[in-house]
């Protein structure tokens, strides 16, 4: 069965409120608590718990940074 989150559920996913750190991409959510690149949900001048589709535009790398993630879920529009 597919798991769908609402926006409400990731943005509890910030890095600050829970262990857990997500970000959502495309309608993905990945998991990024492992990375040391997401400490405390943040990354550069962005922070996790939302959807970063729009932002991915501006960074200098491409969505191939997110293959080694787990996509945990969907996010419920
Ligand atoms: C100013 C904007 C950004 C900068 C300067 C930045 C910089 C970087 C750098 C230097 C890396 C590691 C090297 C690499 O894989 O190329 C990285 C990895 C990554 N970035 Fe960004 N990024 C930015 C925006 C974003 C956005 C908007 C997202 C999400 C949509 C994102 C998601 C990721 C992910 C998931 C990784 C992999 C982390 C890991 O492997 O542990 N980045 N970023």
């Amino acid at each position: 069965m597919e798991q769908y989150y609402t926006k409400a559920q990731l943005a509890r996913r910030n890095g600050q409120d829970r262990a857990e750190i997500w970000v959502a991409y495309k309608g993905m959510i990945y998991d990024v608590t492992a990375s040391r690149l997401w400490i405390k949900g943040m990354h550069y001048e962005h922070w996790a718990g939302q959807d970063l589709t729009e932002e991915l535009m501006d960074a200098p790398h491409t969505e191939e940074v997110f293959s080694k993630f787990d996509v945990i879920g969907k996010l419920r529009l």
